[in-house]
């Protein structure tokens, strides 16, 4: 069935139905598409273009419509084009010519982006829900590993001490931040393009009112001609998700390597890693690389989506149908990656001597200088002192503990013999006490936040 047979004399070219169609990756939508039908014949009604008798007989049909495809039994056409299309096609056969009146006053274009809104409010909870089990998982493990100290890195060098928690922490804040963007772009999907008709509204009565409450939007949206164009909620999905899946790939890559022989300071669980086929030894820790690997993919879908809509002319133009494909296949890979993630952070065993054994003085330095600093010493001249101290330990062989106190009173006669009390590194991480640092009680403080945040819903 074709929608818009009527001034066509000429058959459509094969290659350009194949080009045309959807329905390989717009079906899914049937559920939302029928939910909005059926809101849209209550609206006619009301509207006093469908007597009572012939919404409910819409309504029914829509209903019976839904079963089939619910249970499989739906048979596609090789004409129907789009998701639209054959839900109002099977329609027809069953309710017959009354099925013609459905489509009144409203388009594809306003219809189609009403359903993926609506596509959209259902995963929405679900994805907040995949990513708060992450957290769980996150803060259950931190508040697990409290004592476990191992090196900070910057530029992947050894930087200074740092509780694992603490480390494992900073990923829950980025979690949480795109807890709270997933809610704000929640608010702008549940916007309501339907009664804004082909672009320049509906001449026919509709509420759109009542369709936005029957259909749990906040409000219908506020211009028609932006009601159809608009993608921006498309866009702001693939960002979230690309976000979302660069802040998991950045964990992926620390397990990774922290998994390698050389760190070993984690061991991924078997129910996360495979073999290899030549070599027996091998513990491969393809989850992660294959979340790390997805992430490329996902940020492309972005690129690629604002690309198709930076030279849109105004009003709905068909470029708009690739929406769906990086939309779904984005959301789609989200729903594994998430609770994969989760998976392997539960599950992965810590090595908490490997990651003392890593520890060293050179990370104490800092604490060092700081030692000057508290005796009076200017910042920037106790990191030049401490600087000499680590060439002059260089140059003799030893670690900066091993360094006679001669040496350092050489450098500087602020050097006393205390200073060696630096050279423990529970004692520099507890000196990291403020808020948001590393010391035991900060980092308490930092997980009955997180807990605190976890536990509220309305962010
Ligand atoms: N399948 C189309 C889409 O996904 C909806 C149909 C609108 N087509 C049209 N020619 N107005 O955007």
């Amino acid at each position: 069935m074709k929608l818009w047979g009527g001034r066509f004399t000429k058959e459509t070219d094969p290659l350009m139905e194949a080009f045309s169609a959807s329905i390989g990756f717009d079906r899914r939508l049937w559920a939302v598409d029928i939910q909005g039908s059926i809101a849209y014949a209550r609206a006619l009604q009301r509207a006093g273009i469908l007597s009572p008798q012939e919404r409910d007989t819409l309504i029914r049909g829509l209903k019976e419509v839904a079963q089939e495809l619910e249970a499989g039994d739906f048979t596609f056409l090789p004409t129907d084009e789009d998701i639209h299309t054959a839900v109002e096609r099977r329609l027809r056969e069953k309710v017959g010519e009354v099925a013609d009146k459905l489509h009144t006053g409203r388009s594809r274009n306003d219809q189609v982006a009403t359903d993926l809104r609506l596509y959209l409010m259902g995963e929405i909870p679900l994805l907040r829900s995949h990513l708060e089990s992450l957290q769980e998982a996150i803060l259950a493990r931190a508040e697990e590993n409290l004592g476990v100290l191992m090196p900070g890195y910057t530029h992947l060098q050894h930087a200074q001490p740092v509780r694992f928690s603490h480390w494992l922490m900073s990923f829950f804040w980025a979690f949480e931040r795109d807890r709270e963007r997933l809610g704000e772009i929640e608010q702008r999907v549940a916007v309501l393009p339907l009664g804004s008709g082909a672009l320049a509204g509906h001449s026919l009565g509709v509420d759109r009112r009542f369709l936005a409450e029957e259909l749990g939007f906040r409000a219908p949206c506020e211009n028609s001609i932006d009601g159809v164009s608009d993608r921006d909620f498309v866009a702001e999905m693939l960002f979230w998700a690309a976000l979302v899946m660069v802040h998991l790939s950045r964990l992926a890559e620390d397990l990774i390597l922290w998994s390698s022989a050389e760190f070993s300071f984690i061991q991924l669980d078997e129910a996360y890693t495979t073999g290899s086929s030549i070599m027996p030894q091998k513990r491969n820790p393809d989850a992660l690389e294959l979340i790390r690997g997805k992430t490329g993919r996902l940020i492309g879908h972005l690129a690629g989506f604002l690309t198709t809509l930076k030279g849109l002319p105004t009003g709905y133009n068909r470029d708009l149908q690739e929406d769906k494909e990086p939309l779904f296949d984005a959301l789609d890979t989200l729903r594994l990656a998430l609770p994969i993630a989760a998976g392997v952070v539960r599950t992965l065993r810590v090595f908490p001597e490997r990651m003392a054994a890593a520890l060293d003085d050179g990370m104490l330095a800092t604490d060092l200088a700081d030692y000057l600093v508290r005796r009076g010493v200017p910042f920037r001249q106790s990191h030049r002192l401490v600087g000499q101290a680590v060439r002059r330990a260089e140059e003799l062989g030893v670690s900066l503990r091993a360094l006679p106190l001669e040496e350092y009173r050489a450098i500087s006669p602020v050097f006393g013999p205390d200073l060696y009390e630096v050279f423990d590194h529970s004692r520099s991480v507890e000196a990291r006490q403020s808020e948001g640092g590393t010391a035991l009680e900060a980092l308490r403080e930092q997980l009955a936040q997180a807990r605190r945040r976890l536990s509220s819903p309305g962010v």
